[in-house]
């Protein structure tokens, strides 16, 4: 392994980003590719078997075209549903992102946690386990907001956070029954701290935020110890689509480091 090798993290879109902002806390040297499979964006509405499919074969594929050395999936969504199968795939290690209901379980004092995700990740099997696993008598609501995945696309293009799509993700856990008695929720969609300051001012005051970001990035250092880290080249965003489209992320993605968008 060179010291240039590249850490590649990937997500459907710019929620990844989150992720991207902690890691570059925790490893500030470390080369990175921001992968984004935003032909595909967004993955919370696809069926289990087309994540199957698209996700393992597209990261081969930027595998065998970037070789990095360690791949990170920072999607909530792909990871619940194909983490096993990308790890089977490839022969570089892969870290995944866990929705945070063991931290949060560990933080709510009044026992009662929200979780907002995508549709396809609230409905996984891997997180009635985690759930079962570690909010033992607790209770966890589930809410599906899409909306929200838009939502932080459009600001980091510098456009509007629609105010609706935060109002309608915070109604949907307060308006279940024991709702009003949430004080902590677990981000479970990469993409949402982005819009984080939005859903507290929505919440209100009371309410705690964890996602798994910091997690990661402590993981990825663990899986990296001993590793030295050059850059070659300026970190960019490699994406799925049209990236002529895109062109106005460009000064979002300046703020996490990454120089240019290119196309996969
Ligand atoms: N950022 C992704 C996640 O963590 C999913 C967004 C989407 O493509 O629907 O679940």
């Amino acid at each position: 392994m060179k010291p240039s090798d590249p850490i590649l993290l990937f997500d459907s879109g710019v929620g990844g980003l989150s992720v991207l902002a902690e890691l570059r806390k925790t490893l500030p040297d470390a080369p990175v590719i921001y992968a984004a499979d935003l032909a595909a964006l967004p993955y919370g509405e696809k069926s289990e078997a087309e994540i199957a499919a698209r996700v393992p074969a597209l990261l081969g594929r930027m595998v065998e075209r970037f070789s990095p050395r360690l791949v990170t999936i920072a999607c909530n969504t792909a990871s619940t549903i194909a983490l096993a199968s990308v790890r089977g795939a490839l022969d570089v290690p892969v870290v995944g992102t866990v929705p945070a209901i063991k931290p949060a379980a560990a933080l709510t004092k009044t026992g009662t946690i929200g979780l907002l995700g995508t549709a396809a990740t609230i409905r996984q099997a891997y997180v009635d386990n985690l759930e079962s696993e570690f909010a033992n008598g607790k209770k966890l609501l589930r809410h599906a907001t899409p909306e929200l995945v838009a939502a932080a696309e459009a600001k980091l293009r510098g456009e509007p956070v629609p105010v609706g799509a935060i109002e309608s993700a915070v109604a949907g856990l307060r308006s279940q029954a024991g709702g009003e008695n949430i004080d902590t929720v677990v981000l479970a969609c990469t993409h949402f701290p982005l819009v984080a300051t939005e859903l507290a001012d929505q919440f209100g005051g009371d309410v705690s935020f964890v996602d798994g970001a910091k997690g990661i990035a402590r993981r990825i250092a663990y899986l990296t110890q001993g590793h030295g880290f050059t850059r070659e080249t300026s970190d960019f965003m490699v994406a799925t689509g049209d990236p002529d489209r895109l062109q106005t992320l460009m000064p979002a993605l300046e703020t996490y480091g990454l120089a240019e968008i290119r196309a996969f």
